[in-house]
């Protein structure tokens, strides 16, 4: 039976690509590393039916852990590894860089060291996806997009250190030849995504009737992204990409912050009735430090090559996505720890 390690399986992305590929794949089976940090929730498995998680072995450890990365690929026969495990937002980064510096660019290097002492040899048919994001090519100005060939230019602390796992993963492709495979994509949207990040925020802070806060003048511009279609992409570039390549994904569907919080407030009046949700609640606060002002990809390579595109319209992904959550506030208030709340008081009192 086929065997993928996929690492940060508990949090946003890494979880709606397990139940993803369980479903697509009935013939192969997932060992899942994550460490649960406050993104990852151990309580998503249950959404997966009993014999998906017959083919789905657990294990809660941290990817910088070599002497664990190196016993996996021991007791298993891993054909591929597909890394999502991350620190991943940008204001955490800010705050403190440490645990960004650890988890992406040494526990990225900890799996390309076991990968490479276990396959050494026996390369073909392996392939290791990197997982990465459009925030390490910087900040666009109002046109233009970015290609597979844009210059690297992070400018946080968290883009800067996934920005350092891409070139980590590149040397291995050139110095030892690795089979290795590096995808970049735009914002995500949909169901499990934890409450810091912009529309899961929104919708909780809405629903409480707590002001939306929205950094600086709300004109930068995502390119958002629903995360099924990012999943089918992933799942094309494990099957199909080739090895040392890059390949950019993205939703060809750009907002300002402004525009996307007030059609999250007209969705969410529409479904909830309730006149308190209204734009009264926005909040202009004080702006990121180093806040990049536009992201936009230009996904033509995949197209072309994989023959992947984006198909959920986004006024339908993102009412689903909204209904989810309304249908999901246990979850919200669940995800939403002591350590979460921590973090939200600290963020936004200087805001
Ligand atoms: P997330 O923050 O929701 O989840 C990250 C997961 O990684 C959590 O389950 C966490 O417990 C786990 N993790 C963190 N440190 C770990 C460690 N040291 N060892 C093991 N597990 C650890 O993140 P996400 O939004 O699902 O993003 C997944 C990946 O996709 C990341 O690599 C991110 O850079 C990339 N990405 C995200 C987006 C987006 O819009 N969310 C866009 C492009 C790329
Ligand atoms: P976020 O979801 O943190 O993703 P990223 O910074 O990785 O793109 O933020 C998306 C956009 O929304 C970004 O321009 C920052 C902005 N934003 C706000 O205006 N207010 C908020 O409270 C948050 C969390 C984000």
């Amino acid at each position: 039976m086929k065997t993928i390690l996929a690492t940060g399986i508990a949090g946003f992305i890494g979880f709606n690509f397990l139940k993803y590929y369980l479903r697509t794949y009935p013939e192969r089976r997932v060992i899942g590393l994550d460490n649960l940090t406050y993104a990852g929730n151990y309580d998503n498995f249950s959404a997966l039916s009993g014999e998906e998680q017959s083919r789905f072995t657990f294990i809660k450890r941290d990817i910088a852990d070599p002497v664990l990365v190196n016993s996996l690929f021991e007791e298993y026969d891993i054909d591929g590894i597909i890394n999502f495990a991350a620190e991943t937002h940008v204001d955490r980064s800010i705050q403190d860089p440490s645990a960004f510096l650890k988890t992406n660019i040494l526990g990225t290097g900890v799996l390309l060291d076991a990968a490479k002492n276990s396959w050494s040899g026996k390369e073909s048919g392996k392939k290791f996806l990197q997982v990465s994001t459009d925030e390490v090519y910087g900040s666009l100005g109002t046109t233009g997009y970015f290609t597979e060939d844009t210059p690297l230019d992070p400018h946080s602390p968290y883009s800067a250190s996934k920005a350092a796992a891409d070139l980590l993963v590149k040397a291995y492709y050139d110095t030892y030849g690795m089979p290795v495979v590096i995808t970049r994509c735009s914002n995500n949207y949909g169901p499990y995504q934890f409450p810091e990040k912009l529309i899961p925020l929104i919708i909780q802070n809405a629903l409480h009737h707590q002001p939306l806060p929205i950094y600086g003048d709300g004109m930068q511009v995502r390119d958002w992204l629903y995360v099924e279609d990012h999943c089918q992409a992933l799942d094309a570039v494990l099957e199909a990409g080739r090895v040392g390549e890059v390949y950019n994904i993205g939703g060809n569907n750009e907002w300002e912050n402004i525009r996307l919080i007030r059609l999250l407030i007209s969705i969410l009046q529409d479904e909830t009735g309730d006149p308190q949700i209204n734009e009264t609640l926005i909040r202009f606060v004080r702006d990121r430090p180093g806040h990049d002002r536009r992201y936009a990809i230009d996904s033509s390579k995949i197209q072309k090559d994989l023959h992947w595109r984006p198909t959920t319209d986004f006024t339908k992904g993102i009412r689903t996505t909204v209904t989810w959550y309304l249908e999901h506030t246990e979850w919200l208030k669940k995800v939403s720890s002591g350590e979460y709340l921590r973090f939200y008081e600290e963020n936004y009192r200087k805001r």
